[in-house]
């Protein structure tokens, strides 16, 4: 594995694994849980927070020096933004959230569903947009699935896209790249889909610090994603995307500060303002957003090519050796749900530890293991159910059955229970970033190893 690193380009890794991410082989941690959120630089920290030290920011709806100068990181963080997405500037805009769900969010409870206008799911979402089709089911509109095939990739999507379109269009919503099986659909769909008459929704969260997404590439009409998952830091901000002409379709259920040209009590009239900030409710989090130019800064010292390569080397030469572990009789030690090659998927991988005959082993029990050896990875179906149903065989009628008979008691153990001994209900998932390195997957593949028997 090590050879494959020996490449152009892997001394910067090297040099910034040390120089920035020395905290984690101080405290002996191969955290491979990038999906879930990504790690600041030792230096981005020390810049914010001298930021926070020197600076001045006010509240950014008061005009003064101080709320200047929070309008002003506000104004290159959607800069910074619209870059990294590849967004034309004159089509699109950013407006700022709290993290994706609540991009998300934004869309599905001001988007016009109707009997007419309905929502298409990929089966491969995580939940915070599966959760959109509340909004579509209480406007009466219909909700549609776009199976997955065996290595959790959309079986012909644009079909299925084509099927729908006959009885009406409406919203599509996927992710670009999948957060339980590191599956890159195909951004061709958007294209497609917006051919057909749909509008489409796609959540960037699962991408991670790849910048692979290009808006001028597949237009999408809004585009969902956090920014700790791409540097780490700050939390609690993500933004939604979207075209100027994609947001103007969308009806507001509400108004707030922030967010209005004017509103009359006396009247009960309000008319909200142009752009971006009608979206943004209330007083935007302008600390964290401070942060952003710095975090994209840090990012951007890494060549994007050069990065996507690591991620890839590295994925491809863990996916190769962990599928050649097995137990002594020769039985396989692993299953892996999705491709297991590295056509079009990026740096996360779902798999399963399997008893000598073949069963897998309960997930939280190797996690539980990884954490004890100091491996951060993360157990259970990631919030992403379709993927989870289609990658475990899920029987429909089974699943059905067992919701109703646990109602109240459901628990996964109890639900696992209730499917049978044989039924697999979780997966362990790794997933890589820019910090990782050959040594951090080394230690899961001893990992794996330790349950040979
Ligand atoms: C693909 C995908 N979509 C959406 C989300 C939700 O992101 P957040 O929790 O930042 O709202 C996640 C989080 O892991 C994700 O991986």
């Amino acid at each position: 594995m090590l050879e494959a690193l020996k490449r152009p380009g892997s001394d910067l890794f090297d040099t910034l694994r040390a120089r920035e991410f020395a905290r984690l082989d101080d405290q002996n941690l191969a955290y491979l849980d990038y999906a879930a959120a990504g790690l600041y630089g030792a230096s981005q920290a020390r810049r914010y927070a001298e930021q926070l030290q020197e600076g001045i920011f006010g509240n950014p709806h008061s005009q003064h020096g101080p709320s200047q100068a929070s309008e002003r990181a506000l104004v290159q963080a959607r800069s910074a933004a619209l870059d990294f997405f590849d967004a034309d500037p004159a089509i699109y805009e950013v407006c700022f959230t709290a993290n994706t769900s609540a991009a998300i969010k934004l869309v599905g409870e001001s988007y016009p569903f109707s009997p007419r206008r309905g929502l298409v799911l990929s089966a491969d979402n995580h939940n915070s947009v599966n959760g959109v089709r509340e909004y579509a089911r209480s406007s009466g509109a219909a909700v549609a699935v776009l199976p997955l095939d065996e290595d959790l990739r959309l079986f012909e999507p644009q079909a299925g896209l084509r099927k729908v379109a006959r009885n009406g269009r409406g919203l599509l919503a996927f992710p670009a790249q999948s957060n339980f099986s590191g599956v890159r659909h195909p951004l061709d769909l958007v294209q497609a889909a917006q051919a057909l008459g749909f509008d489409v929704l796609l959540d960037a969260a699962g991408t991670g610090a790849a910048a692979y997404v290009s808006l001028r590439d597949n237009p999408a009409d809004f585009l969902a994603f956090s920014f700790y998952k791409l540097f780490g830091l700050p939390t609690g901000v993500g933004a939604l995307i979207a075209k100027r002409t994609a947001l103007a379709k969308l009806r507001r259920p509400w108004f707030a500060g922030g967010t209005v040209d004017y509103v009359t009590v006396e009247h009960g009239r309000h008319r909200l303002r142009s752009g971006p900030e009608s979206f943004e409710d209330g007083t935007p989090n302008f600390l964290a957003i401070a942060a952003l130019e710095g975090g994209f800064a840090f990012l951007n010292q890494v060549p994007q090519p050069d990065l996507q390569a690591r991620l890839a080397t590295l994925t491809e030469a863990f996916l190769s050796r962990v599928q050649t572990l097995s137990h002594r009789d020769g039985a396989p030690l692993v299953e892996i749900y999705g491709p297991k090659t590295m056509e079009a998927r990026g740096g996360v991988v779902a798999f399963n530890v399997l008893d000598p005959r073949g069963g897998a082993l309960p997930c939280d029990l190797v996690e539980q293991r990884a954490h004890a050896q100091g491996i951060a990875v993360r157990g259970g179906c990631f919030c992403n159910p379709g993927s989870a149903e289609r990658a475990f065989g899920f029987g429909r009628y089974d699943v059905e059955k067992s919701l109703d008979d646990l109602g109240d008691g459901f628990t996964i153990k109890a639900f696992q229970r209730s499917l049978g001994p044989q039924s697999v209900v979780g997966a362990v998932r790794l997933s890589l970033g820019l910090p990782t390195n050959a040594n951090d997957l080394d230690r899961a593949i001893g990992l794996v190893n330790s349950f040979a028997a």
